[in-house]
């Protein structure tokens, strides 16, 4: 599998600013991370490519960044952009974040909020990208209760708490991605993590270490329900991500009935990795448990593809979410997955899917990595061809994806029209 996104983004971020040099194995390479580097390469940071999915990286230090002659490009990346918020108001000079057409019209008040009380100064288009992080601001620790449960989010402002005078605490409503906490512990920094609350005193040091990125479990679903939903299928992953507040989709499938093994589960450094066996199994509908949803917050495109092929009907709650993702992702999912032949209704924050079969057909992707892929797999059971559009973003986040499916089996190819 492809190196964990949210991972490698942090890897990328916090070697930057370490004290000394670090070796980053097992990084992504899609556009989202190489974002990332770009920009962290614009404000002086040395990396030198030792092979595909290893760089070396010469922290800067705390205060080592310098100002970039040109503004930041994120990209399609929201990782990549709320993350730098929270970095680069730490430092003394201004940067303009801005991105492609879906990042632009993503909610960034969410990190700007809590940010400002901290004493930083970012300017927006009504909580919209491009954004002008102005540096030079002094930083105050807060205790903030995060008003939606958000990594990035929380990760924004941990990281804009390294810079910042007194202790910072976020309290979570819902367990979210702990990448960003873990990676800071590892690379010596003091915080604590309990009941949902984090707390960091500041202002802190990151020191360099090596990491080694486990593959994405985010990526791996998508190849875990191509085989579940195969005929006679079994699929083995190998160093797949096992963080516990991944682990949704793994849940909510085996709930459905998914035969889903994992083998050897290990701490690998800064995470758990482990092989994932994964055979054909008749799904069948639930109510997906909403307390599953913070912990699976990726993978419902492919988990609404599961309950289309699923027996009978499976409820979604407490998705309000998905809409702000890279895409409207309930609604560009209901219309997709109407086009092939399923009865989809939709709500505010939820979706009532009927399981039944695929037919063929033309959809599309709305420019969505997830969508993309999610469609691809419902494609591979489809009663005829089924053509998704619009699906450079795969490249975002699983670049080699078509070679992938078509690895384990899949009649699938990608065409320029
Ligand atoms: C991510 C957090 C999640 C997730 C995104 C990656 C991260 O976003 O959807 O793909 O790396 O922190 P939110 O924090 O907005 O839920």
């Amino acid at each position: 599998m492809p190196g964990d996104k949210s991972i490698s983004h942090r890897a990328l971020m916090l070697c930057a600013i370490a004290e000394g040099e670090s070796v980053v194995t097992g990084l992504l390479q899609g556009e989202d991370c190489k974002a990332t580097l770009a920009a962290l390469r614009a404000m002086g940071v040395r990396v030198d490519v030792v092979d595909q999915s290893t760089l070396r990286i010469q922290g800067a230090g705390m205060h080592g960044l310098t100002e970039p002659t040109t503004i930041l490009d994120m990209g399609n990346s929201g990782t990549a952009m709320r993350l730098f918020s929270g970095l680069l108001c730490g430092q003394p000079f201004t940067t303009v974040l801005a991105g492609d057409e879906s990042l632009m019209r993503r909610p960034m008040a969410r990190v700007i909020e809590p940010l400002a009380r901290m004493g930083a100064e970012i300017d927006s288009h009504n909580g919209l990208p491009p954004l002008t992080v102005r540096g030079g601001r002094r930083l105050t620790g807060i205790h903030y209760a995060l008003p939606v449960a958000s990594a990035q989010v929380k990760s924004a402002i941990l990281l804009a708490g390294l810079y910042a005078d007194g202790e910072t605490s976020v309290l979570e409503p819902a367990p979210t991605r702990d990448h960003t906490e873990r990676m800071l512990q590892f690379l010596g920094v003091s915080l604590q993590a309990e009941n949902g609350r984090i707390r960091m005193p500041g202002p802190q040091v990151v020191r360099a270490a090596d990491i080694d990125v486990p593959g994405d479990l985010s990526s791996a679903a998508f190849i875990m329900l191509a085989a579940l939903i195969a005929e006679n299928c079994e699929v083995h992953l190998e160093r797949v991500g096992m963080n516990p507040t991944r682990h949704g989709v793994v849940e909510i499938l085996r709930r459905m009935g998914a035969a889903i093994e994992i083998d050897g589960c290990k701490a690998k450094g800064v995470e758990a990795v482990a092989d994932v066996r994964v055979r054909s199994s008749r799904l069948r509908g639930i109510d997906v448990d909403p307390a599953l949803v913070s912990l699976a917050i990726d993978e419902f495109p492919v988990l609404f593809v599961a309950a289309a092929a699923a027996e009978g009907d499976t409820r979604f709650a407490g998705i309000g979410e998905l809409r702000v993702k890279e895409s409207d992702r309930i609604s560009a999912m209901a219309e997709g997955l109407r086009k092939l032949g399923i009865a989809v209704q939709e709500s505010d924050d939820g979706a009532l899917i009927e399981g039944g079969a695929f037919a063929g057909g033309v959809v599309d992707s709305h420019g969505d990595h997830r969508v993309a892929m999610s469609l691809a797999v419902a494609g591979t059971i489809a009663r005829s061809p089924v053509t998704v559009l619009d699906t450079d973003a795969v490249g975002t986040s699983f670049p080699g994806f078509v070679e992938c499916m078509r690895a384990v089996g899949a009649d699938i190819y990608a065409y320029q029209p």
